[in-house]
């Protein structure tokens, strides 16, 4: 199995990529999509086993040259889509039955690496971190979102205690002057109270803009609603996750739409939830202690799937309603 790609000197490495072709078994051939195609990783894997079709997607139209260079190695069996994945429903898909839908959610180390995206706090220049197909810029929400709205965004996307003085610092400095990546990351080191030597202070302020720049919430909450009703019955939908709020989100649909929740006897009777997967495993799936040494970056990756049970044309879900809360701070966005 093929565990590395390098691009531009930089090495790919695909996460848990033995566990998910064991979870998706392509051997048996079929049409799967992948929804964060990146470097193919997953594709080229499911692809070496004949008789096996894949519709790749990515957000990132940087990675239509991987779609190109894997499209002219399997002519027919392989498509490229520079689509966001909360958009699957919308594939032309011509009553083709998908047996596996795999997202890898997150940002690969090339992107990290692509100076021009200022994904990392180590780039120089100004804010983007726009992955592809974006509305606006972290350079948009720091010189005009306001302070309560910058400290919603850092204290929810990124679990960061300081979010009050870093939101109320960066809207004191751009008074005088535009704010770039380094001088946020100046301004986070300031403010931080407890420094951890470990984790660089502007870990959780980056990870926070992030996600709210690519609204990574509303895109994983429609992508896994709309892959459910594009899955086949007994088709397979597998997730990998980087961070706590992903992987909250995926687990609570999961394992909502996998079984009832046990009801006492005494509470009034209600609507019986509808079940529409089975969940082989309670617990995810994580790296070996070879894969994490050999790339340190899966350390925090898990791996949950489901098989589905039955056809979903409308599922019926709390999942909009349980994160209705973030959804709420991903729609400040809509005023820039
Ligand atoms: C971690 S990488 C995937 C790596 C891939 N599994 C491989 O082995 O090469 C994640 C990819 O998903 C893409 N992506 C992230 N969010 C997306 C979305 N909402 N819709 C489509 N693509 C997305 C990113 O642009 C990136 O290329």
């Amino acid at each position: 199995m093929e565990a590395t790609i390098v691009s531009n000197s930089v090495k790919h490495y695909p996460v848990l990529l033995k566990e998910i072709i064991s979870v998706i078994s392509p051997q048996h051939g079929g049409t799967f999509i992948d929804c964060t195609l990146g470097q193919g990783g997953y594709t080229k894997e499911i692809l070496k086993y004949k008789n096996t079709r894949v519709i790749g997607l990515d957000r990132d139209l940087n990675t239509e040259v991987i779609g190109k260079e894997i499209q002219e190695k399997y002519v027919d069996r392989f498509i490229f889509k520079n689509l966001k994945f909360s958009k699957i429903n919308n594939l032309k898909l011509k009553k083709e039955d998908i047996k596996g839908i795999v997202f890898d959610l997150g940002y690969s180390l090339i992107q990290i690496k692509d100076p021009k995206k200022g994904l990392s706090f180590n780039s120089q220049g100004p804010l983007n971190m726009m992955m592809g197909l974006n509305d606006f810029s972290a350079d948009h929400v720091i010189n005009n979102l306001d302070e309560k709205e910058i400290e919603k965004i850092l204290k929810y996307f990124g679990d960061e205690n300081d979010a009050k003085l870093i939101s109320r610092n960066i809207v004191k400095e751009r008074q005088s002057k535009k704010i770039n990546t380094q001088e946020l990351v100046k301004i986070i080191e300031r403010c931080k109270r407890k420094k951890n030597y470990k984790v660089h202070s502007a870990t959780k302020t980056f990870q926070a803009l992030r996600i709210f720049v690519n609204k990574e919430i509303s895109e994983l909450i429609y992508g896994l609603i709309n892959a459910v009703k594009v899955l086949k019955k007994d088709g397979v939908l597998a997730v990998v996750t980087f961070h706590s709020l992903e992987d909250k989100i995926v687990k609570y649909f999961f394992k909502n739409l996998s079984k009832n929740k046990s009801i006492s006897r005494y509470e009034p009777k209600i609507k019986q939830r509808e079940i529409f997967f089975s969940m082989p495993l309670n617990k995810p799936i994580i790296p070996s202690d070879k894969e994490i040494k050999e790339n340190p970056q899966s350390r925090s990756a898990k791996l949950r799937y489901v098989v589905k049970q039955k056809e979903a044309y409308e599922i019926e879900n709390d999942l909009i309603d349980k994160f209705s809360y973030l959804l709420k701070i991903e729609n400040l966005g809509l005023k820039l």
